[in-house]
């Protein structure tokens, strides 16, 4: 396995017990330039060989009449669109379920994007899917793209500069029947440029998107469709109309009690969580956030790479002051949404109708549940959060389809889920009632990583993920005890969110393989949990979305849930 030319390009990594560490911490820029790669493909592999997963919980399709590689009729699946952003592949296609074929398919690329990574995806409902339907692809930041350890000369060959090479698109798409159609860049016409989560609005008026390299989180309306001109027309004349315009958007800033002391000390021994009102240029009625501007690291957290950050092994302008605003969630009734902060393991819940935050929700186990927010300035309009210590890192979040519950993944330090009463019409009453938790999530991983809910809300389904090359798994857990009550193993390298079908029939949780790993889509039923077989699907996916027919199928969509 040992190779020279290769290692000589990637920092030294050595494993002890279960935690990584990585010898160099100075991402070192080699030769003209390349950013080696410390995340991903040279971390993972090494924790991966004490946990490779076998036994009687894998998925063995041969026990369902199939071979290893059995597939899902096609047809049988239910007259869905399945729409899935190909991350490192710089586009999205859309999948008919029901013929299998792949209806239309956009990369950013032909539109002068060299470095598309299309990252998140949600869709907003069309009755009619294969008539129309338009949805929201972010892109990464550009320097992204340099982290999984490929021998890439893109950097060198100025293809990540200037603002166009920087990632962090918002592409607003339209497929109209045959052909997607790029309709508007959102980071370039409001200046908010975003690259992680993107989610509907419960009522499919709008959506928000977050940042967790610049700690920002935005909310934007829904314009018309513009008047499509198409192939025959000069690209300047074409989507002339009404452009997406920002409702609200925040900045985040963490400022820690021991901010001079260590790096881990800087979070893990409290501090304040400043949330701030950002305002746009009065001259030119723009935010100034497009590209790289705003980032305090150089590129995201992957998975539990806020391990990375309180190391002092992910450089950036301003590190100490991440706090990983990576995320928003709705609660289903509209009104409230979480802004997710990863660092804390936190999420400021804030009003929707008055724009203005309510309260903070605290995750990990032993921290106080509900933390309460305070205006401190009105120039710009400012308020705190104060902690008395942050005693894990956090991720990916979701509100039940019924608005009850609000769970998040607490990750490193500790490994579990833990579950908020959020029926109270109330969020300062909103309580953390229990956690989910696995005698298997023990150390960095396997951990729980995206989650959704069964139709029916009797279960919620989570991916745990594990290091490439191991494949991760996913979780069923019945949403009336809280425990886990069905595991498949061995899923897929790089398993990342799962949709629903709406008709309350299957789950399709999509494996990556963005880092050219195999790819697919493994799907089970949500009733009996039983695995149906593995779905072809091309690129290398970061997310996937069933398209919603209907308005309250975003309540199962990417709207409540990561
Ligand atoms: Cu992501
Ligand atoms: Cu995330």
């Amino acid at each position: 396995m040992k190779n020279e030319t290769k290692s000589s390009r990637g920092p030294e990594l050595i494993a002890r017990k279960n935690r990584v560490v990585n010898r160099r911490t100075v991402l070192g820029a080699i030769g003209g330039g390349v950013v080696a790669a410390a995340l991903g493909d040279r971390l993972w592999p090494l924790v991966s060989d004490s946990r490779a997963q076998t036994g009687p919980s894998s998925v063995d399709m041969s026990r369902f009449g199939g071979s290893t590689g059995a597939r899902p009729g096609f047809g049988t699946l239910g007259d869905y669109v399945f729409l899935s952003p190909t991350k490192l592949g710089g586009g999205a296609h859309a999948q008919d379920l029901q013929s299998g074929k792949t209806m239309a398919w956009i990369e950013y690329w032909n539109y002068g994007d060299p470095c598309a990574i299309a990252h998140h995806i949600a869709a907003y409902p069309s009755a009619d899917p294969r008539k129309g339907f338009e949805f929201i692809n972010s892109t990464q930041g550009g320097a992204n793209v340099l982290i999984y350890g490929l021998p890439t000369q893109i950097k060198e060959r100025g293809l990540l500069d200037p603002v166009w090479g920087q990632g962090n698109r918002l592409y607003r798409v339209h497929y109209d029947g045959q052909q997607m159609n790029l309709i508007e860049d959102v980071a370039e016409t409001t200046g908010v440029g975003l690259g992680v989560h993107t989610v509907i609005y419960p009522d499919a008026t709008g959506f928000a998107a977050a940042d967790g390299q610049k700690d920002v989180a935005a909310f934007f309306d829904r314009p018309p469709l513009p008047t499509l001109a198409k192939d025959d027309v000069a690209l300047t004349e074409i989507n002339k109309g009404q452009k997406t315009k920002v409702q609200m958007a925040f900045g985040a800033d963490w400022i820690g009690r021991e901010s001079t002391g260590s790096m881990e000390a800087n979070w893990f021994n409290g501090g304040k969580l400043r949330l701030t009102r950002l305002v746009k240029a009065r001259e030119t009625g723009l935010y100034d956030l497009r590209g790289n501007k705003g980032n305090k690291i150089d590129w995201e957290m992957v998975p539990m790479a806020e391990y990375l950050v309180y190391t002092g092994q992910l450089p950036g302008d301003a590190p100490r002051k991440l706090c990983g605003l990576d995320a928003v969630v709705h609660h289903p009734g509209n009104r409230y949404s979480a802004m997710v902060i990863r660092m804390c393991s936190a999420a400021i819940i804030l009003d929707r109708t008055t724009w203005e935050p309510v309260c903070c929700l605290h995750m990990p186990e032993g921290s106080p549940g509900n933390l309460p927010i305070r205006k401190v300035s009105s120039n710009p309009d400012t308020w705190e959060v104060e902690f008395d210590d942050i005693k894990c890192v956090g991720h990916e979040a979701g509100f039940s389809p019924d608005g009850n519950f609000f769970t998040m993944m607490n990750n490193i330090r500790q490994n579990n889920m833990p579950v908020f009463d959020t029926s109270d019409p109330d969020p300062r009453n909103w309580k953390k009632i229990t956690f989910v938790k696995d005698p298997a999530w023990s150390g960095d991983y396997p951990s729980p990583f995206h989650l959704c809910f069964s139709m029916d809300r009797s279960k919620m389904f989570v991916s745990v993920l594990s290091p490439k090359p191991a494949k991760s798994a996913v979780v069923a857990v019945d949403t009336k005890t809280w425990k886990i009550i069905k595991k498949f193993e061995n899923v897929g390298p790089d398993a990342q969110t799962m949709s629903v079908t709406y008709d309350g029939k299957y789950v399709l949780q999509i494996f990556s393989g963005f880092q050219r790993l195999e790819s697919g889509v493994f799907v089970f039923t949500q009733d009996t949990l039983e695995p149906v077989g593995y779905l072809p699907n091309f690129g290398g996916h970061h997310d996937c979305v069933v398209v919603p027919t209907r308005t309250e199928h975003l309540l199962n969509s990417r709207c409540t849930t990561l």
